[in-house]
């Protein structure tokens, strides 16, 4: 299973800050769904240098479970695994050419901070990805988008650490797979990979990223690609997203609950008869199209609906919520009775886009 193109790294000596196991961890205040779960053991993981003795530490556990800012996961009520905590730090500038910088962010960086860093020194070619929660690690995992941006776009390659045979491995383009919102780490096994750094290419020949409809529209943007800063991207994506999405401090959410469905011509052509206001986004020259979930789930009435302990967002369908007190279960009840319904209604299969993690 892995990349031929990967590179091997030598990894540093055994030495670093102290690895430390607590047991029967309560992680609800671990995951922005605010869910309910219990781990076996937790480990924070803060420097390469405790990386063998991670892999060490996981051979006795089943599997692992590599845990970031907890944004994009539903963590099942108890978890037999052992659970890494990533909160390694440090933004660097790691390569200068008259073309691009290259910055490197160490995993546990907190991904709006890393792109409201860059913003502020000047490296321009982030702001779209403002304000998505999570760690600079997790990123490349689902392939963060927002707003006409995907990281695939702006990445440069990675360090990964495999806790199965102990190895470094620096990873480029091409050995990541990334698609939308989907990754080689995302269909991987469980637990396998700790991406350790995560290093990004930005060009210096910057031009505002402006083709999605809300910032098009945005008020602060009206002056023409010319005029705009990514200083003022910045702040309208944080206001669009502020305006439509729930914060996760104040009311529990995982970001887009399904992914965009793609489905072919023929598909989309059907429904756009019987729905003549379905939003949808050509892919593929035409012969297929991506659906906007949210506006099917919106079309089949579930906005601001509630079922006990959770409910779908009053603001975006897209986005389910934990009212206070939920478990994956009442996640899992919420999910399947929008896929079931959705499918009756239209004939389209809904993805969920958190992993699950039993
Ligand atoms: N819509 C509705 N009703 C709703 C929600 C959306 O009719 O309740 C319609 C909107 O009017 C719009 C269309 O659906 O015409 C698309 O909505 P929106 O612009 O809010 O974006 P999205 O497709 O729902 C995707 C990403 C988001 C990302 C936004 C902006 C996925 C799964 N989601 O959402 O990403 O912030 O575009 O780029 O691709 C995430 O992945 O967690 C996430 C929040």
């Amino acid at each position: 299973m892995l990349m031929p193109s990967a590179i091997f790294l030598e990894t540093s000596s055994p030495a670093g800050p102290p690895l430390l196991q607590v047991h029967d961890q309560d992680l609800t205040s671990l995951n922005t769904l605010g869910l309910r779960s219990r781990a076996r053991a937790l480990v924070r993981y803060s420097a390469a240098e405790q990386l063998p003795l991670l892999s060490e530490l996981a051979s006795h556990y089943d599997t692992a479970m590599v845990l970031g800012g907890g944004s994009n996961v539903v963590l099942a009520p108890q978890l037999d695994c052992l659970v890494v905590k990533v909160e390694s730090r440090g933004i660097e500038l790691v390569d200068e050419s008259k073309d691009a910088w290259i910055i490197e962010a160490q995993a546990g960086e907190v991904w709006h901070d890393f792109v409201a860093h860059c913003v502020s020194q000047g490296w321009n070619g982030l702001e779209n990805l403002a304000l998505i929660p999570g760690t600079a690690g997790a990123a490349p995992v689902q392939n963060i988008g927002a707003y006409g941006v995907e990281l695939d776009q702006r990445f440069h390659s990675l360090v990964a650490w495999d806790l199965h045979t102990g190895r470094l491995l620096e990873m480029g383009p091409d050995d990541c797979r990334f698609s939308y919102r989907n990754s080689f780490f995302k269909q991987s096994e469980p637990g396998r990979w700790l991406i350790t750094a995560l290093r990004l290419r930005l060009p210096k020949a910057w031009r505002p990223a402006l083709d999605y409809p809300d910032l098009r529209q945005h008020p602060s943007l009206q002056e023409g690609a010319a005029a705009v800063t990514a200083r003022r991207v910045f702040d309208a994506v944080c206001e669009v997203r502020r305006r439509k999405l729930p914060d996760p401090a104040v009311l529990g959410n995982a970001g887009s609950f399904f992914k965009n469905p793609v489905v072919d011509a023929a598909a989309f052509s059907a429904l756009k008869a019987a729905h003549p206001d379905l939003v949808a986004y050509e892919q593929a020259g035409g012969r297929a199209y991506k659906l906007a979930a949210g506006w099917l789930i919106d079309r089949a009435g579930w906005k601001g609906r509630r079922l006990e302990r959770v409910g779908v967002h009053d603001r975006q369908a897209l986005v389910l919520v934990n009212h206070g007190g939920a478990d994956a279960h009442d996640i899992q009840r919420l999910a399947d009775a929008i896929k079931a319904d959705i499918q009756a209604r239209f004939g389209v299969a809904l993805e969920q886009e958190p992993v699950q993690v039993r």
